[in-house]
């Protein structure tokens, strides 16, 4: 039994007067026009409990586009309960239907559900059109078939057996439940973390994020409508600390895939070491966690391409991607060169809704985000060390705005270049040419963090000294290209220090983490 490795999902451009474009249009028109109420989904019931929390629109705060239901203690273990009921028929069923389920599952987001994934995407993440596109259907769909593939690929693959005996890998699920903890900034991740332990045969806990359940419910619809059985996903919004700490405390936690921020993570790992006494397995911890990402430039760089890396490394989705980049390294010889197009560009960037397709920015994701990227602004905006060449202004008055930054600073450890904002700022280190080579370890030492990183040389000896230089730096390095936009089975994503256990998405590396493979050998 062998599948072909599947084809990366085609990019809808969404062009101006195309049928796509329309028909997304309407579909954003319907969700504003009908707010709903979000239920908890536990062992397939929708279950209503008396905390409620709201999704707004972050570029347009006063619009609440639904209201959801919270978990507490009672509901938190009833979907421990529903997964562990679920898992006895679940991890048995033969591994091709399990598969089936999100192969179909892929097919509903192509087709019929494309819409009101993206369209979900895009009003409650603030997402433009391309953006949720490449997102929450291309990526989505890309883990989906991806980790079928993959997962043919790992069952096939077994020890050598002689005629005297028969030995086997028998690929078993973890012994427990896991728990999914995801992030508000890709749909696609928050899909992944529960689908792909899922896949494997194992059950979940889903806990999205606030700021992502409205999207993120209509995903867990769309699974359901696939034929996902009940409870072998449960879908239970709430606060993360309340959530964690009851979860964690279950003896039957067999793994956490996790994405978020390190300081979370963190706090994750160590409670699970306090319990460690408690549970019947060690929980797998699997995490991808917070970046700075970097662009570091040689003098020999083209400085086009690297200032379109950085206009799109910055600033896409207001810069909340892990990936984007956030520091920059640039010659004085590059520099000069580049300074004016850079700015030229950032000023023809247009910030809005996601309505109008031309808005290349939106709003970042809520208040709290608004508040943390605009102090560091201010701290710019009075420090000696910092000058904001462009933007620097912000606006909450309708949504969460804010203008897309550059900061040049004349020190290489500014606040803003080791510290993660997860906003439209990038700051950058103008370096003297004959400086590479400390500049180059300022890059690699300067942040605590190791996610994405670029260079760009056209120096072939340059490329190659450098990269051995900064060879912890990143876990997905690019060389002459931004450091962002992995696509499934071409660049594995995940990052190691306090970047995460960099056990790459939608690779076979992520999906062994969910299997506890028992060895077999049977005597004749
Ligand atoms: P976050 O850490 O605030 O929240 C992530 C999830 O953890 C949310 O569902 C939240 O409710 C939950 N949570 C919070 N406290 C918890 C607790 N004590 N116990 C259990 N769950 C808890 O992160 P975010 O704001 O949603 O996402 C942004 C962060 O995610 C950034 O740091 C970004 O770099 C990181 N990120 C990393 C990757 C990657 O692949 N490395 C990808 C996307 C995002
Ligand atoms: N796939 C996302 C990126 O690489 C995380 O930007």
């Amino acid at each position: 039994f062998k599948v072909r490795k599947p084809e990366n999902e085609p990019i809808k451009s969404y062009g101006p007067g195309s049928r796509e474009r329309e028909s997304l249009k309407l579909k954003l028109q319907e969700l504003k026009s009908k707010p709903i109420e979000i239920p908890l989904i536990i062992g397939g019931k929708e279950i209503y409990t008396e905390r409620i929390g709201s999704c707004i629109i972050p570029h347009n705060k006063q619009h609440v586009l639904a209201t959801y239901h919270i978990a507490g203690e009672k509901e938190i273990k009833m979907a421990i309960e529903s997964a562990m009921e679920a898992k006895k028929e679940w991890e048995r069923i033969p591994w091709e239907h399990r598969v089936s389920i999100f192969l179909k599952a892929a097919e509903l987001l192509a087709g019929p559900w494309r819409d009101i994934i993206n369209a979900s995407t895009m009003l409650c993440q603030s997402k433009n059109a391309f953006q949720a596109e490449i997102d929450s259907a291309c990526e989505l769909i890309d883990f989906l078939r991806f980790n079928a593939y993959y997962l043919t690929e790992i069952y096939s693959d077994q020890p050598m057996s002689t005629k005297d005996f028969w030995n086997k890998l028998e690929y078993r699920p973890l012994e427990g439940f896991i728990f999914a903890i995801t992030p508000f900034n890709f749909t696609s991740i928050a899909g992944n973390l529960p689908i792909a332990p899922v896949m494997a045969g194992n059950v979940a806990l889903w806990k999205p994020a606030s700021t992502a359940v409205y999207s993120n419910y209509f995903l867990m619809e769309l699974l359901r409508e696939a034929g996902m059985p009940d409870g072998v996903i449960n879908f239970i919004p709430g606060y993360g600390k309340e959530i964690g700490d009851i979860v964690l405390d279950s003896q039957e936690l067999a793994g956490i895939h996790f994405t978020g921020s390190t300081k979370v993570f963190q706090g994750l790992w160590k409670k699970i070491g306090e319990n460690l006494n408690r549970y019947k397995v060690y929980p797998r911890l699997v995490g991808e966690t917070g970046g700075k990402d970097f662009i570091f430039a040689h003098p020999s760089a083209d400085s086009e391409a690297l200032t379109i890396a950085l206009l799109r490394g910055a600033f896409e989705y207001q810069g909340q991607k892990c990936s984007a980049a956030s520091r920059a390294y640039i010659p004085s010889s590059v520099w000069s060169k580049m300074e004016n197009k850079l700015l030229n560009e950032i000023s023809t960037i247009k910030v809005g809704d996601v309505e109008d397709f031309t808005n290349f920015m939106n709003a970042v994701i809520d208040k709290k985000s608004f508040d943390k990227i605009s102090s560091y602004i201010e701290y710019a905006k009075e420090s000696s060390d910092a000058e904001i060449i462009c933007g620097g202004e912000y606006d909450d008055s309708i949504g969460f705005f804010i203008e897309p930054t550059v900061i040049v600073t004349s020190d290489p450890k500014f606040k803003s270049m080791k510290e993660e904002i997860f906003g439209p700022v990038l700051t950058i280190y103008i370096y003297e040419d004959d400086k590479l080579e400390e500049t180059l370890d300022l890059c690699n030492t300067t942040s605590p963090y190791g996610l994405t990183g670029a260079i760009f040389a056209n120096d072939r000896k340059a490329v190659v000294h450098m990269k051995e230089k900064l060879l912890h730096s990143a876990g997905n390095f690019y060389i002459n290209d931004k450091p962002t936009g992995a696509v499934v089975g071409q660049q594995p994503f995940g990052g190691g220090r306090a970047s995460g256990t960099n056990d790459k998405a939608g690779s076979k590396l992520n999906l062994l983490r969910w299997m506890n493979p028992m060895t077999i050998k049977e005597t004749f």
